[in-house]
């Protein structure tokens, strides 16, 4: 590699972070099970006295993702939620937030449920336009908080324009960057101060661990997070650490057969005669598809579509053999969900028709399967309706 060139992103993600073990060699990172670490007397130590505080597998990840994401360092907690609640931890008793109104329910959840009990006040707009975000920021606004693509709409949100109006009212910018992952979207050099991950996702991509990763774009930020990592104590296990570390190796990889499958997908299911409305950014028709093209470096694989009624969704997805029924997204596995009864019931009937969540809805995570098993498979769910 040429001198002063930064490393490829297939490269950082196998190697930040992920230097062969000093002591044996070892190419994997090892999985330090440990609670304590012997002091050589008061105040001697090598770097680390308690895991709560730090771990040396902890340290890996959080180096790696970092640099993934083009962050000065991360903070990683037990689930994408623990995250999201460390983030809002950083806010203060009459602290104001604006969100997107088409978050992952979980979020909203958190928010109206738990959060405004301790005295934080958050307001829901439309962030498709960069305006009601502006409109909404009061006095006491401290945040904002995104999702781009939404949950389950698939609506874009203009990260440079929302960025510039949290600068001038100084405002801090979160990012969920969860759909697409730092290798189609990199939220933090379009102006965020911070990204936020459920590694649960694409990061780990095999389904086998929960996860959570703030990546800061300031010292001050990280700083505060790993406070909140000692004291709140909600970390990611060395073992769940390690499984994201081996999962972001093949991240580059896996993101581009996602994203090859989840166009071809997309456009099967445009052109079907059962389906009646696809919602993906990579579709020539979604309004902001010329956003997508300039803030993303790839569609992914997270499609929403519309059946017309909570019957045909039933009578389809009973059906399928090779798309698992089950919530989450980002693994090797296409995950097929069903937005209304799942991820976005805490949200009621009244909450999802104010935004347009239908029951007829439909939401896949397309994987990484041969591309024609996934569309046979959809094609015998659809002809059930
Ligand atoms: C966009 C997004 N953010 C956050 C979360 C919460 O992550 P976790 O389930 O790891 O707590 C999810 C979970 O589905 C999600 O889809």
């Amino acid at each position: 590699m040429k001198k002063n060139r930064q490393a490829g992103f297939a490269t950082r993600a196998i190697h930040d972070g992920q230097q062969p073990d000093p002591l044996t060699g070892a190419v994997n990172v090892p999985i330090y099970l440990t609670s304590t670490y012997v002091q050589q007397g008061i105040g001697e130590h090598k770097g680390y006295e308690y895991s709560r505080v730090s771990n040396p597998t902890r340290d890996r990840l959080e180096e790696n993702l970092a640099s993934l994401e083009g962050g000065v360092a991360a903070r990683v907690f037990g689930s994408g939620m623990a995250a999201i609640n460390a983030i809002a931890s950083m806010l203060k008793s009459g602290d104001h937030v604006v969100c997107g109104d088409d978050l992952y329910g979980g979020t909203p959840r958190l928010f109206n449920q738990v959060l405004t009990g301790f005295g934080l006040d958050f307001s829901y707009v439309d962030t498709s336009d960069a305006e009601n975000v502006e409109r909404a920021i009061r006095k006491n606004t401290r945040m904002v908080h995104v999702e781009t693509p939404t949950n389950p709409l698939m609506r874009l949100s203009d990260l440079p324009a929302i960025s510039q109006i949290c600068r001038r009212k100084k405002v801090e910018l979160v990012v969920d960057n969860t759909f697409m992952s730092p290798y189609f979207q990199q939220p933090l050099a379009l102006g965020a101060d911070m990204v936020v991950h459920s590694t649960t996702k694409f990061l780990n991509g095999h389904s086998d661990g929960l996860g959570g990763v703030v990546v800061c774009s300031k010292p001050e930020q990280a700083e505060k997070l790993a406070f909140l990592q000692k004291a709140a104590g909600a970390i990611l296990s060395p073992f769940e650490c390690w499984l994201v570390l081996r999962g972001v190796k093949t991240l580059a990889a896996r993101m581009e057969v996602h994203d090859r499958n989840g166009r071809a997908v997309a456009e099967f299911l445009a052109k079907h005669k059962k389906v009646r409305k696809v919602f993906y950014p990579g579709l020539v028709d979604h309004p902001q598809y010329e956003l997508a093209k300039l803030q993303m470096s790839g569609f992914g694989a997270m499609i929403t579509f519309e059946t017309g009624s909570l019957k045909n969704a039933n009578k389809m997805l009973k059906k399928l053999r090779v798309c698992s029924l089950g919530e989450s997204l980002g693994g090797v596995e296409t995950l097929i969900s069903h937005p209304a009864t799942m991820t976005h019931a805490a949200l009621g009937e009244k909450g999802r028709k104010a935004i347009g969540i239908t029951d007829g809805m439909v939401r896949i995570s397309v994987g990484i399967e041969d591309l024609q098993d996934i569309l046979d498979d959809l094609e015998f769910g659809l002809a059930a309706i």
